[in-house]
């Protein structure tokens, strides 16, 4: 297996390839791209670790070494928030650095599946489906928006709360990423009561976790290393399916069958060419039914955005 992280210099991109570094399988392949010099520096740093994973970096304006033969990509290049700012604020930075990017992996390694970090994802996940288009090599199975930080944080604001051990709390968290379009369905989690109260505040606060971190940082960026052991939980998964594993489902940010909006965050089954089947999120509350359905206009305008930036 070869894994490209791009924008690997940054802070989601050096703590998720140490992860990947110590985790992924032996014999494995892990390059690391980012336009800063300090590149190959990160990546001689990693390869002093002992395990049977190779490590190189490239720096500079062109990806293309760290994604030719490349199976998965996972992307985390781009600007962060700063206290006072949505996600929606990044698009004006980040969507030309996704297009470029991908515009990158349809030259090099069209067939890879694709794992975007980057925000605002509810669009950038957008940018990268047009612009795979255009370039005639889009595979809506091998696209993937990364939401399971939702998932994680969900998971253990959950346990804390309840008490629970954190290894049994599983929940899908539905949508998108970003504000109310990030939907945790506590009702799922098995062998839990959760007053009107609770739902409210924990609801609130997965959603907001985000910013809860971007204002604890003061200014010095969001989520980095909860994001990259979020990522290198996703990436791993996508390799388990690549390599025929079976039962590997994650909630991710996909193109299914556009029930409530082109792409939506819900489970799905991962196998040899990605998305193998979109999976039923199940019975939801009326709590969740009204979220759900409230958040499809901010949804759909966000994809929108990301459609329009590449075909105008
Ligand atoms: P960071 O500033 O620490 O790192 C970003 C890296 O991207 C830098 O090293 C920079 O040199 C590099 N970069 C910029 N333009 C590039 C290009 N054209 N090609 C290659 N590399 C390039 O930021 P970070 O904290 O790692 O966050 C990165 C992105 O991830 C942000 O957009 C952030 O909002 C997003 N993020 C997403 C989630 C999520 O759940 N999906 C969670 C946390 C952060
Ligand atoms: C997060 O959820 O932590 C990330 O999307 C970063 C951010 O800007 O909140």
């Amino acid at each position: 297996m070869k894994v490209a992280v791009l924008g690997a210099a940054g802070g989601i991109g050096q703590a998720l390839a140490l992860l990947l570094k110590n985790r992924l399988p032996k014999g494995s392949e892990l390059a690391l791209y980012d336009i800063a010099p300090v590149t190959p520096g990160v990546a001689a740093d990693l390869s002093h670790i002992p395990t049977d994973v190779s490590v190189k970096g490239y720096a500079g304006e062109d990806a293309s070494p760290a994604l030719k033969g490349a199976d998965v990509v996972l992307i985390s290049a781009g600007v962060a928030r700063k206290p006072g700012m949505d996600r929606s604020d990044l698009f004006n930075i980040n969507a030309g650095i996704v297009r470029s990017l991908i515009q990158a992996v349809a030259d090099n390694c069209p067939n890879a599946l694709i794992g975007l970090i980057t925000n605002p994802v509810n669009t950038t996940v957008a940018i990268a489906a047009e612009v795979l288009k255009k370039a005639g090599v889009y595979d809506k199975r091998k696209l993937f928006g990364v939401t399971t930080l939702d998932v994680i944080r969900a998971e253990t604001f959950i346990a804390e709360a309840k008490g629970l051990d954190v290894d049994k709390v599983r929940l899908n968290v539905i949508g998108g990423h970003s504000g109310v379009t990030i939907l945790p369905l506590l009702s799922q989690v098995e062998g839990v009561e959760f007053s009107d109260e609770e739902v409210a505040a924990l609801t609130h606060r997965i959603q907001n976790a985000g910013t809860e971190v971007v204002e604890a940082k003061a200014g010095g960026g969001s989520a980095t290393l909860s994001m990259g052991q979020a990522a290198c939980r996703f990436g791993l998964s996508l390799i388990k399916g690549l390599q025929g594993e079976d039962n590997v489902v994650e909630c991710a940010y996909v193109e299914g069958e556009g029930e409530h909006s082109q792409f939506f965050a819900q489970p799905v089954k991962l196998g040899k060419d990605g998305v193998e089947a979109v999976l039923p999120y199940g019975e939801l509350s009326d709590f969740e039914v009204k979220a759900r359905d409230e958040m499809l206009d901010t949804l759909k305008g966000d994809i929108q955005l990301g459609i329009e930036f590449v075909q105008s």
